[in-house]
């Protein structure tokens, strides 16, 4: 089925084409990394950042003006936490439609997890998926697999695939169960300045679950899985980083402890950093309704409480990142089933802004600068990329926000190839109204 689009992917990549000289005037300006925040012009050449001024640098002649009036004009935007199924299950979501649905998202780079089929557990798989980025229009970043095939019994070989381009390593979708390799895997990534990301659930105490444990699981009689199921992850999984001086990332934190855990390993000058998604800090179990299926990821939605210690994380800086976790699934695996048979996951890329906005921002939670800073600076500086600045000299990856638009969200319109949000028919406020990449303009919205 043929989606109608929101807006225009402009640029289907050709590196033999010159990037335009583009200025981007009467924007407001939001570049922590130099401490920015004001009505500036921002020109661009060469693909790179070449000035950021109250006037039009001398002799700049550009080939494109930009309005951005009422619109912010921020370092591009990156999600730490995709999932684009390939290879292998191309038929959920393709690296050139999950980074269509990027770029039209806001992002310029994300990261994509490795429970592909194959799993990206080699060099060879990895250079795949970086080569196939190469024409899409936003950055790829892969993560590795902790354990060859996912399977948690053998350490994939860390160094060729870092070398191949993977910036971190995952065993995403479950967790390294045996603390030993854990352990190992935390002193073998110290050699090579990436993170062990860890996804935090006890097997056992989650087996045969489908939702959070609580009152909602016993009235619609559905096995829970208890937040202690993540927390005793998380809190293993900082303990060996202090024990190994190793750094860990924590994915998708959605309870109450794990940021009480992280916020304490913080203070003692552990090396870990966490990201949460959107879903949990807008929703709580009570969503799931009469067994509503696009409510359906893993971790789960949680309770009220830990809803506002979520809240209360990213606004004191505990919580680094906001990431989406971007889950696409067929609908006959989310929609036409029945909810214990339906797939954990929700798609994210096209509303991430839209939630941020809505439901942080304009309620004064974040600032924009907050904003920014978690969605742009802090996934490049945990995962070690060059973006997330807009530094002279820096590749010109521009996000344009418009923050006060407000919008429907309409599954049919996504450039993803899937539909299972579970945002369909939320009113937000604000998305990317224009997506710059290496200076060529990718996105704009009609
Ligand atoms: O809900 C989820 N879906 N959580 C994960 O950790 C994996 C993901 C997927 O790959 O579908």
């Amino acid at each position: 089925m043929l989606k109608k689009a929101n807006g225009q992917i402009v640029f289907p990549p050709d590196s033999s084409e010159q990037a335009p000289k583009v200025l981007i005037e009467n924007g407001r300006v939001i570049d922590p990394v130099n401490g920015i925040d004001g009505i500036k012009r921002v020109a661009l050449s060469g693909g790179k950042i070449h000035a950021i001024s109250d006037e039009i640098p001398e002799g700049f002649v550009a080939e494109r003006t930009i309005d951005a009036s009422g619109k912010w004009v921020v370092p591009g935007l990156m999600d730490i936490h995709v999932h684009l199924r390939e290879p292998g299950r191309e038929d959920r979501e393709t690296i050139q439609t999950g980074t269509n649905a990027a770029c039209a998202g806001g992002f310029t780079s994300v990261a994509c997890m490795p429970n592909t089929s194959p799993v990206l557990d080699e060099e060879s798989k990895i250079r795949y998926v970086v080569q196939r980025g190469e024409s899409c229009p936003c950055r790829i970043y892969p993560i590795g697999s902790i354990t060859k095939g996912l399977l948690g019994e053998e350490l994939s070989p860390f160094g060729e695939m870092v070398r191949a381009g993977a910036r971190g390593f995952s065993d995403d979708g479950k967790s390294v169960y045996n603390s030993k390799l854990m352990r190992n895997a935390l002193n073998y990534v110290k050699s090579f300045n990436v993170p062990i990301i860890s996804h935090c659930e006890d097997a056992d105490l989650v087996a045969g679950a489908h939702m959070n444990e609580s009152a909602v699981s016993t009235r619609l009689g559905l096995r829970g899985m208890p937040s202690v199921s993540e927390e005793i992850i998380v809190a293993r999984d900082t303990m060996l980083a202090e024990y190994t001086g190793a750094r860990v990332h924590i994915a998708h934190v959605s309870t109450a402890g794990s940021v009480r855990i992280v916020r304490d390993a913080k203070k003692r000058g552990v090396k870990v950093t966490c990201e949460t998604c959107p879903h949990y800090f807008i929703f709580t179990d009570e969503a799931l309704g009469n067994y509503d299926t696009h409510k359906k990821m893993n971790p789960p939605l949680r309770s009220e409480a830990d809803r506002q210690a979520i809240i209360e994380g990213l606004a004191d800086g505990t919580i680094d990142v906001i990431a989406t976790d971007h889950a696409p699934h067929v609908s006959e695996d989310k929609k036409d089933v029945e909810f214990e048979a339906a797939a954990f996951g929700v798609i994210g890329l096209e509303t991430s802004i839209g939630c941020v906005l809505t439901h942080l921002v304009h309620k004064d939670i974040l600032s924009p600068t907050d904003m920014v800073q978690k969605m742009a600076v802090a996934p490049n500086r945990i995962l070690e990329t060059s973006g997330g600045s807009l530094s002279k000299g820096a590749d010109a990856d521009v996000t344009i926000v418009d923050p006060k638009a407000e919008w429907t969200v309409d599954p049919d319109a996504f450039y993803s190839k899937a539909e299972n949000t579970a945002f369909a028919g939320h009113r937000l406020q604000g998305f990317a109204a224009c997506t710059i990449l290496g200076g060529k303009i990718v996105f704009e919205r009609k």
